[in-house]
This record gives structure tokens, C-alpha cells and sequence, in this order.
């Protein structure tokens, strides 16, 4: 059986980049990776229901009720016991704080809905990036895998996939024309070489 890194999932809502990730591992795109948590901020998020249907255990946590440290404890104690060394943050809506980013150096990626530098940093999340991508009048827009460290979308950048902004563009529709052909093509992409990374460093 080939060694594969466990991977934990983060998540808050739909999921669809989650999938993306499960279709990946089940394709072989995701060779050196095993997806072994699907951890979400919501109880409520579809992302969970995609995971019980692929037969990963699921876990949900909410800031609000537990309190941040409860909060971060809880997903760092769900990480470590389940194995996982390699943490994906997709589609998470919760910044998280420099100690717990810390504990898990050059060990957690982040898919963001645009073209970093642009758009991106505190408050940028969900379709609030694609609103200010249309209010600036960007005829390219894209997104970004990157590692995670104390400066929201500041880690170093792992893959950018850029995608065409179009006439008549809504948030909405040129949010689903980035997922589709940026996000779910390089967030399993960037997962593969950082799990690989992991596993076998410098090659
Ligand atoms: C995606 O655009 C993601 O980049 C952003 O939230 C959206 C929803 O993602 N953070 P998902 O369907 O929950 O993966």
C-alpha cells in the first residue's frame, strides 16, 4: 500500500471544492494524499453531507457557541487525532490565529477566490472578492492556492489559474465561472504537491 499524508478538510458551506478533492483522490490526481477529516465551521454546511456520502468522518464546530481558543482547540484536536498532517482550507469562512497557524507550519493551504495580490486580505471572502473584481472593471480574475501563515492570503503561492471576466457578469456568475475553471482545477492540483512535498521533500 503506497504511504499516503492524511489530509484534513476545513470547511463552511456548499463544498463544492471539497468535492473536488474527493473526485480527485478517487481519480489518482490526488496520489500521495488520503482525505481522513472534513472539519466544518457550520453545522448546517452541505460540505457535510458530501462527506458522510463519501465515507469520511465529519465534525462540525461553531465559533460563536465555543468561543475562539474552544473553537481552535477542537479542530486541532480533531487534526492531530485523526491523523492528518497536511490541513486544506476550502471554502473556510473563519480566520484563524497566528498560534493555532503556528502549530502547523508550511502544513495548511487555502484556495482563494482571486488573483493574489488583487482582492484579496482581511474581509475579502465569498462573493464580496467578486463584487470588488467587477467594481474595479478587472477584465481577468482567477484564484489562488497558497500556503497559510499569520497574514490572511499572505503565504507563499503554491498555483493561480486566471479566468475571463465577461460582459454582464454578476458576482454570482463570474463566482461559478472561477470555481469552475480555476478553483476545482487547482486546489487538487496544489493538494497533490503539497502532500507529495510532505512525503518525499524536494522531489
Ligand atoms: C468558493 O469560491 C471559495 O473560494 C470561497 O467560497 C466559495 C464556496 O466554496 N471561499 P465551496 O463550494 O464551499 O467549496
Amino acid at each position: 500500500m503506497k504511504e499516503k499524508i492524511g489530509i484534513a478538510v476545513l470547511v463552511s458551506g456548499g463544498g463544492t471544492n471539497l468535492q473536488a478533492l474527493i473526485d480527485a483522490e478517487r481519480s489518482g490526481l490526488l496520489e500521495h494524499g488520503h482525505i481522513v477529516a472534513v472539519i466544518s465551521s457550520q453545522r448546517d454546511a452541505y460540505a457535510l453531507e458530501r462527506a458522510r456520502i463519501a465515507g469520511i468522518p465529519g465534525y462540525a464546530f461553531v465559533r460563536k457557541e465555543l468561543g475562539a481558543d474552544e473553537f481552535e482547540r477542537r479542530i486541532a484536536e480533531t487534526v492531530d487525532s485523526s491523523g492528518a498532517s497536511l490541513i486544506i482550507l476550502a471554502g473556510f469562512m473563519s480566520i484563524l490565529s497566528e498560534n493555532f497557524v503556528k502549530k502547523y507550519p508550511d502544513r495548511i493551504i487555502n484556495i482563494h477566490p482571486a488573483l493574489i495580490p488583487s482582492f484579496c486580505g482581511k474581509g475579502y471572502y465569498g462573493l464580496r472578492v467578486h463584487e470588488e473584481a467587477l467594481k474595479r472593471g478587472v477584465k481577468i480574475t482567477g484564484a489562488t492556492v497558497h500556503y497559510v501563515n499569520e497574514i490572511a492570503d499572505g503565504g507563499e503561492i503554491i498555483l493561480q489559474k486566471a479566468v475571463d471576466v465577461l460582459p454582464g457578469d454578476t458576482p454570482e456568475t463570474l463566482q461559478r465561472r472561477v470555481m469552475e475553471q480555476a478553483e476545482w482545477i487547482i486546489l487538487p492540483q496544489a493538494a497533490e504537491l503539497a502532500a507529495k512535498e510532505l512525503l518525499l521533500p524536494g522531489t
